[in-house]
This record gives C-alpha cells, structure tokens and sequence, in this order.
C-alpha cells in the first residue's frame, strides 16, 4: 500500500489556527504536516497531511478537528504512488550526463566515469533524477559557477531530491542549505544526501520560501539555486536579494522561455544583472549577479 494524501484549502487566518491543532494531534504518530500558500492575493492556503499505508481512522481525526474549530469539513484525499513502484520505474530510465556531473540510479553505479562528479538518485517521491531539462540546465550552469567564482556557501531552495545541493557539496566541498516547502521531498533528500556521502555538508530543513529561522543562521550565501516555478520566484526576488551575499549568484530555473523576461524585470528591479541563459526543452535557466 502506498501513501495517502489528506489536503483542504483555508483561508490564511484560519489556516494559521488549524495548523497548530493538526501538529498537536498527529505529532506522535509522526505523520508529515505541510502548509502551502496556494493563492497569495487571496489569501488562500491548503494544509497537506501524509499517512504511509493504512490511513485507518486519520480521516475521522482530521474531521473532528475541523468541526472542534468550526472549520469547513470538505476534506479531498489522494493516493500517492508508493517508493518502490516508482523506484522500479527508474530501472528502465538512463543515466544523465550534465558538465561533469552524472546523474544516475544505483543500478547504473558501474558506468561511472574517472573524472566525473556522480551522484546517486534513487526515484522517490521527490522531484530531480536529473532528466528534466531544468535540472539539467542548474547542473551545467552550477558547474559553470562553482568552477569561476568558488563559493563559500549555498542554499538550493526547492531541493526536491537535493539532486543540486549534493552537486555542490561534491563539486565545492562548502555547506549547502537544502529546503523544500514538502516534508515528503526533505525526507527523501535527507536520505539522498546520506547515500551520497555529503551529510557533514548539506543540511536539510522543510520551509516555504524563507520562512524559517534556519535561512538567517545558515545564510547569507554566495550561490543560491532555485528550480521552482516562474510565479514563486517573482515573489521571492526581494527575499533572495537579502539572502545573497554582495557579488553572489543565482541559478533560477522552472521558467518557461515566455516568462523569461518578466522574471528578469522582477529581478533587476532587485539590482540583478543578467550573466546567462541557458535554454533547454522550452524551459530556461538564468544565472543572474548581484
Ligand atoms: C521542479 S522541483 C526541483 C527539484 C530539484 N531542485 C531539481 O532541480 O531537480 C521544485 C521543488 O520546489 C519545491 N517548492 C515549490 N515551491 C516552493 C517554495 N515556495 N518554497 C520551497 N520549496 C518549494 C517543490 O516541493 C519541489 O520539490
């Protein structure tokens, strides 16, 4: 049996009393809570609970606390594919060459070259085996980056699989921040960053945007990656600008080629310049200094 997801949506003043309530109840059984921004002009959230296996009587739980704080009851569930299935899908997948980087599944471990960076990805349920074109095109633009400017520190926001932090850990050999608004893709980049040898080096924390003490502790950083979506990223420049250090990078990607420009705009507004992009399958990954 898979996993099951638990979703409804909130207004934000409501979410912000629900989410409390569902942590106190479920904190025991360990199950993973996230609260996601949906619709920011709206002010719309959507709480996530995720149960592994039999969700048994989580559903009656959930609705007795939504009537406990006179919440609305219209709960949504859905099924996600379990780790193994997917992990099986991966078999018949190839390994990925970026730069220096290989990107390949332990299966493949053999066909490792002298000279090449490898990284190991067993598929789970996070986002990055290195095949889509956007995380292709963060792993050229880092090698780019990590070889001319020798960072000292970086934060992979959005780290899905921390398919990039571990790039860097391995390339740089300096502390990598790996964050992800989904606890299901931190534990799965917790565990990636394990396999690979790297966690004296990166750190995992789940957060939204930068919201989370961690950021100022760890930070500020002089290469931040992101490979989120346009629309996010055009509502964090502000944020990256106090994030990176003076002279630092950033490697955005997620970005269709018809949106480069207005997420350029919302970044040289926040005094980036534009260094390079790289096109790859209609998406687009900027590298951008400030
Ligand atoms: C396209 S995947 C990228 C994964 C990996 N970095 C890669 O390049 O293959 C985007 C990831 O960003 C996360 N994400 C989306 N919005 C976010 C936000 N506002 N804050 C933090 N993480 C976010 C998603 O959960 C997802 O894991």
């Amino acid at each position: 049996m898979g996993q099951t997801r638990f979703f409804f949506t909130a207004a934000k003043a409501d979410a912000e009393r629900l989410f409390p309530a569902f942590e106190a109840e479920f904190e025991e059984d360990g199950l993973p809570l996230a609260r996601v921004e949906l619709d920011e002009t709206a002010g719309i959230d959507e709480i996530s609970l995720y149960v592994d296996g039999d969700p048994g009587d989580t559903e009656t739980r959930i609705k007795k606390i939504l009537r406990a704080l006179d919440a609305p009851q219209d709960l949504s569930r859905e099924n996600l594919p379990d780790v193994d299935w997917v992990a099986r899908s991966l078999e018949g997948l190839k390994p990925v060459r970026a730069g220096r980087f290989f990107v390949h599944g332990g299966h493949d471990r053999h066909r490792r070259r002298i000279g090449d960076i490898s990284i190991e990805i067993e598929a789970g349920l996070a986002f990055g085996t290195g095949h889509h074109g956007t995380t292709a095109g963060c792993l050229e633009t880092i090698e780019k980056v990590v070889r001319r400017e020798h960072p000292r520190s970086a934060l992979d926001l959005g780290a899905g699989s921390a398919v990039l932090a571990i790039a860097i850990a391995k390339m740089a050999h300096i502390p990598v921040l790996a964050t992800d608004i989904d606890p299901v893709a931190t534990k799965v980049a917790a565990e990636n960053v394990r396999l690979n040898g790297v966690p004296a080096l990166v750190r995992t924390a789940t957060a939204p945007g930068f919201h989370h003490p961690v950021f100022s502790l760890a930070g500020p950083f002089d290469l931040i990656v992101a490979n989120i979506l346009a629309r996010p990223l055009m509502q964090l420049a502000p944020q990256m600008a106090r994030h990176v250090t003076p002279g630092g990078s950033l490697i955005l990607s997620g970005i269709l080629e018809r949106q480069r420009d207005a997420v350029l705009a919302a970044y040289s507004a926040q005094h980036f310049r534009h260094v390079r992009t790289l096109p790859r399958e209609g998406w687009v990954t900027l590298h951008l200094k400030r």
